[in-house]
């Protein structure tokens, strides 16, 4: 529970072990993950991505293993680490019924916030959100949707946010968007914790990139670490270095089976811009 105090490392995973009845979805998973950096947790749908970030935000708990957040254990002092994090989901939790800086104020106002209005003017600024601060969210573009969302989610300044696939279903530009987002995060000491399907995505904001597979972390390490696991000579575009995409597919294989079930993710809609984990281009 102190380990925050030695070490860096705002999160600190070691040995989990989940499973759904037969389904054994993680099977040792290990990892960490240092103050104020992106860290992209990369996998195949059915992968165990998201079971991994509701873990870690004690939506549930571990079959084995242990894991800490902000210097507290998730099994033990669950409280104090949902106060130390936030949590945005694959799906957008923004009320429509209510202008993008009401849900804002609303937020504040549970959270038992002094001066709930001047925070939602903030948010509404450091997100580019001012001009349509007082419309519906009904209104708002996926981006803007997306982006009120993260800002909702850092109402109380958490020191650690978890994004569970921030960008699916956005489009290029939106994505981008959230980046940035995203990175500015980051340069103010926030340690984001992502999970994505999108090889780009964890290519152009990550510090670390882990892949799960299987159940395990097969790999974990900066971009550079990552392109060093295979030589130049053997991929396909000679002159180019490997890309995260061809270091994944040699890792995990490029048939795009895994051993957990993916048949809700075959169902699932692609987005526009990027190349999804395990999966041909599309
Ligand atoms: N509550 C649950 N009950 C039963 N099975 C579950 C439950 N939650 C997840 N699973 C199964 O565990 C596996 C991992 O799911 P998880 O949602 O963690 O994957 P993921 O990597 O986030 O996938 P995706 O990229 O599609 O979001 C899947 O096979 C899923 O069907
Ligand atoms: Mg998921």
């Amino acid at each position: 529970m102190t380990d925050t105090q030695t070490t860096d490392s705002v999160i600190r995973v070691r040995g989990i072990h989940k499973s759904f009845k037969d389904l054994h979805v993680l099977r040792g998973v290990d990892f960490d993950v240092q103050k104020g950096s992106i860290f992209a947790l990369l996998g195949s749908n059915g992968a165990g991505k998201t079971t991994v970030v509701r873990i870690l935000s004690t939506l549930l708990k571990a079959d084995a293993g242990s894991a800490s957040v902000h210097g507290f254990d998730v099994a033990a002092t669950p409280g104090d680490v949902r106060e130390s994090i936030s949590l945005t989901g694959q799906f957008a939790a923004v009320d429509e019924v209510l202008s993008g800086r009401e849900n804002l104020v609303l937020i504040a106002k549970l959270r038992h916030l002094k001066n709930p209005g001047t925070i939602a003017d903030e948010l509404l600024d450091r997100f580019s959100l001012t001009e349509a601060g007082g419309r519906k969210a009904a209104t708002y573009s996926g981006g803007m949707r997306r982006r009120l969302d993260i800002a909702m989610s850092l109402i109380g300044n958490p020191p650690v946010i978890f994004l569970d696939e921030p960008t699916t279903g956005l489009d290029p530009q939106a994505r981008i968007e959230v980046w940035q987002t995203v990175r500015k995060l980051a340069a103010g000491g926030t340690t984001v914790l992502l999970t994505t399907q999108y090889l780009d995505e964890a290519e152009q904001l990550a510090d670390r990139i882990a892949i799960l597979h299987k159940g395990t972390i097969i790999q974990n390490g900066t971009l550079a670490e990552l392109k060093q696991l295979l030589p130049p000579a053997t991929v396909e575009y000679v002159e180019k270095q490997p890309s995260l995409e061809d270091v994944f597919l040699a890792l995990v294989g490029d048939t795009g089976e895994g051993d957990a079930d993916d048949a809700e993710a075959s169902t699932s809609d692609t987005a526009a811009g990027g190349v999804r984990a395990g999966k041909e281009p599309r």
